[in-house]
């Protein structure tokens, strides 16, 4: 969620003040890009020098800069419409009192009131402080004005005493803002099931008919899923694909009828089902045991047909919606369109080997998104990343909630 995010910190004069390294390093780790604003308070509190750098960037406390003669201002309005977010923590009586008037006498109370973006306050102070009156209401008024406030919580604090006023910690901070960006996502609340990569069907205990699927387009769709809000279950056949997102689920299998299994084990929760797998068609009726050795000039394995899966699927779905992939080489839409219909899918995307840089193993592919109403969408070659969004788009566009 928080990857590539640009996150303004604001930090102002409190105790808790210190916790902002560990916040710091929390946000960075999670893959965001964070600029400093400090008060002038807050340098007593935590070292701005710490700060720069575990957050990799310079950290401004004042309008104006001077360095070896010259005088430069620190642009307060660049710095609000840079950010995809900004955060104040620790937000202190005062600051938060002057946020909710609209003061502006200093460098974050400026960038706060240039930001475009959602702000989030986490106030940390003594627990009288926090519970008189005019401190809730500025909270109530920064909620009014459609900030978020991150609780402060219970426990010991600098005073001495007991009771609520502690800010939250730098692992909650993060949390909130996790779940605050996830839910303006728009699949947020939503759980779909993806099959991806190939399956391997047996024939003794060292020797499978498989494919040459490298699962890529099935993880793309999974991570795109996953960083539109979805909750992502992957069905996986064998892939050397990894996954670290933890909104997805990797459910590994190795047959089609395992594949099956564990579809029809999650299908009733979920809300969209995508079966991008390369199901193997057929297994080896019996297979052996043991490592089968060679005989004769030649050998004949019988094979009967696996389930298939989706098709499966759409007999028992009860408002799923559900997408299915054809890989055609010839009378494309005619045959995707058949399998649409046939499999009960409400839409299917189409890859057509006759394009180049479509398919199998490549980072790229071509598709043609079709839906149940005959809609065609075709898009253009573009990575596998990309062509994951522009699918999911088009289920979003057709969900009826
Ligand atoms: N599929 C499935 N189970 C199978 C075979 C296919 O769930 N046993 C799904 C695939 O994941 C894909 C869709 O069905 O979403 C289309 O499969 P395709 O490869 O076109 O194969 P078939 O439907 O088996 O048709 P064909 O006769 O062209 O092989």
């Amino acid at each position: 969620m928080l990857v590539s995010k640009r996150i303004l910190l604001g930090i102002t004069g409190g105790i808790a003040a210190y916790k902002t390294t560990f916040l710091t390093r929390l946000l960075i780790q999670a893959g965001a890009e964070v600029r400093i604003v400090m008060t002038p308070a807050s340098a007593d509190f935590v070292s701005p020098l710490t700060l720069a750098t575990l957050s990799k960037n310079e950290v401004l406390s004042s309008f104006v800069r001077e360095e070896d003669g010259t005088v430069d201002w620190n642009n307060h309005v660049e710095l609000g419409l840079w950010a995809d977010l900004m955060l104040i923590a620790p937000a202190t009586a005062n600051t938060l009192s002057r946020m909710a008037s609209g003061a502006c006498d200093n460098l974050l109370l400026a960038c706060y009131l240039s930001a475009k973006c959602p702000v989030f306050v986490a106030p940390a102070m003594d627990l009288d402080m926090y519970k008189h009156p005019s401190t809730q209401k500025s909270l109530k008024t920064l909620m009014d004005y459609g900030n978020s406030v991150i609780p402060a919580e219970s426990g010991e604090l600098a005073s001495g005493l007991i009771g609520e006023g502690r800010m939250a910690e730098p692992e909650t901070i993060v949390a909130h803002l996790q779940a605050a960006l996830r839910a303006k996502q728009p699949f947020s609340g939503k759980k779909i099931l993806i099959t991806a990569g190939p399956t391997y069907e047996a024939i003794d205990p060292v020797r499978f008919i498989g494919n040459h699927s490298s699962g890529k387009m099935g993880y793309a769709l999974a991570e795109a899923a996953a960083a539109m809000g979805a909750e992502v279950i992957l069905v996986s056949g064998p892939t050397a694909l990894k996954i670290a997102d933890p909104q997805i689920r990797v459910i590994p299998v190795v047959s089609a009828v395992e594949m099956h299994t564990e579809s029809r084990r999650y299908f009733k929760e979920m809300d969209i089902v995508i079966g991008a797998a390369a199901v193997a068609d057929y297994r080896p009726e019996h297979p052996a045991s043991e490592k089968l050795k060679k005989t004769g000039d030649s050998m004949q394995i019988n094979l009967v047909r696996n389930p298939d899966i989706i098709a499966s699927l759409g007999r028992e779905k009860t408002g799923q919606f559900l997408v299915g992939f054809a890989l055609e080489t010839e009378n494309e839409l005619a045959y995707a369109k058949k399998k649409l219909k046939e499999k009960n899918l409400d839409a299917i995307v189409l890859n057509s080997l006759r394009d180049t840089g479509a398919g199998f193993g490549s980072d790229t592919n071509k598709v043609t998104f079709i839906d149940k109403n005959s809609e065609i969408t075709p898009f253009e070659l573009k990575t596998k990343a990309e062509v994951a969004t522009d699918l999911l788009h088009e289920i979003h566009k057709r969900l009826k909630d």
